[in-house]
């Protein structure tokens, strides 16, 4: 399958960079070969080495009968929306990154996508790398959504750990955000709320059945969070993260708001840092399940945009079925072969002539200790090696007798 893609930015050049280097899983996975034959930007790419693909003019990609996917990884609203649409009223599919674009014209897009027989794809658009829209969509169709709640967006979510774990000013740590790709074009999207609200509304639009515009939600960014406010939240045990959430009212409304929230510094979401985001969604039959993984940045999603790509080539196989290839001997490594560290409790007769042999034999280890342990009991961690050489090492050991081996994560 032959795509085009629209946009060689952060996300735009990761897209090709997947696509180029990873042929064969493209034909593992999706049983086509998948080739950008066209990228569409306006800016200068003479001495790259995509420059032989490059193209100006969006019609020479709504003009080729051999593309049938067009990635749109561009931004903003225009001209991105009239170029997703001409090529749907083409019939080729359309994938994109663009939440602004979905939640300002999702409407009109699956229009045009459902009359002209081709996908519009964007599981990219929410939470970069983790794939919410087709868990939402797909996986957990079978529940009414009760509610969800998330940490959204991953510039504010990496500026406000940066804040509070290492107390780095706001705008140092907007930059660094800026200089990883995580930040939008105009990061007051971001630093705003604005970029939360437009994944909470797609979010809430999957989940209700229902458009739901930006202009409609509450949204409040993080601007005027200061070191103090978090001082404040961690002296009553909470931690500050920006969330996006929605839920349905007991009248049938849809109730969604974006702002920062106070959240127990027991609750997993707490425990979300740095660029990673996380969507706790509650369904009626499936009860609780929490969607984790990098929410910004050009590898992760990328991944997102090609896994529909991908997704746009088995729809043209008609691909109906789950596969994997036969077995093939000796393809399962022997975890004995693994690198670990080992925690190991045991019995000596002598428990201080047996520390020194233990550290003897396995060359420096760390012992622990714990409350009325009796005089003959050992417990240690030791420094990695595989599986194999440890063990071996325990059974040369004299006078112990080991109760309790656990691998160390
Ligand atoms: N600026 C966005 C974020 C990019 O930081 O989450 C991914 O949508």
């Amino acid at each position: 399958m032959k795509i085009a893609v629209m946009g060689c930015g952060t996300v735009g050049s990761g897209v090709v960079d997947i696509i180029d280097n990873k042929s064969d899983l493209m034909i593992r996975s999706a049983n086509e070969n998948i080739e950008v034959k066209y990228i569409l930007d306006i800016r200068d790419f003479s001495d790259s080495p995509l420059a032989s693909r490059i193209v100006k003019d969006i019609d020479v990609i709504l003009n080729d009968d051999e593309i049938e996917t067009v990635v749109e990884t561009m931004g903003g609203v225009e001209p991105a929306f009239t170029f997703c649409k001409k090529c749907l009223e083409k019939g080729k599919n359309v994938v994109t990154s663009n939440k602004a674009l979905v939640a300002a014209k999702a409407e009109e897009l699956f229009d045009a996508a459902r009359n002209n027989n081709a996908a519009f794809m964007f599981e990219a658009a929410v939470c970069g790398g983790i794939p919410v829209i087709r868990t939402l969509f797909s996986a957990l169709s079978a529940n009414n959504i009760l509610s969800f709640a998330g940490i959204l967006n991953g510039t504010t979510n990496f500026i406000l750990t940066k804040m509070i774990n290492e107390k780095m000013s706001f705008d140092t740590a907007l930059k660094i955000a800026q200089d990883k790709g995580y930040a939008e074009k105009d990061p007051t999207a971001d630093v705003e709320g604005l970029d939360a609200g437009r994944k909470t509304c797609i979010l809430a639009s999957i989940a209700y059945g229902h458009h739901v515009y930006p202009e409609e939600i509450h949204t409040e960014g993080i601007k005027a969070i200061t070191l103090e406010d978090a001082a404040y939240a961690a002296s009553k045990g909470y931690k500050i993260k920006l969330l996006g959430k929605a839920d349905k009212r007991n009248d049938g409304k849809i109730g969604a708001i974006v702002c920062p929230f106070f959240v127990n510094e027991t609750s997993m979401i707490s425990g979300v840092n740095g660029v990673y985001n996380a969507i706790s969604v509650k369904g009626d039959s499936v009860g609780d399940v929490l969607l984790y993984g990098q929410g910004a940045g050009k590898e992760a999603t990328a991944s997102a945009v090609v896994g529909d790509v991908m997704e746009c080539a088995r729809l043209k196989k008609n691909e109906k079925h789950y596969y994997w290839d036969k077995h093939e001997d000796g393809i399962i490594e022997d975890y004995m072969l693994y690198e670990t560290a080992l925690y190991i409790r045991g019995y000596a007769k002598n428990a201080k002539n047996s520390i020194i042999n233990i550290r003897e034999a396995f060359g420096g280890v760390s012992v622990l200790s714990r409350e009325d342990a009796p005089e003959n009991e050992i417990a240690f961690i030791t420094s990695k090696a595989t599986e194999k050489e440890l063990r071996e090492t325990l059974s040369e050991l004299k006078d112990f007798a080991p109760a309790s081996i656990i691998r160390i994560l």
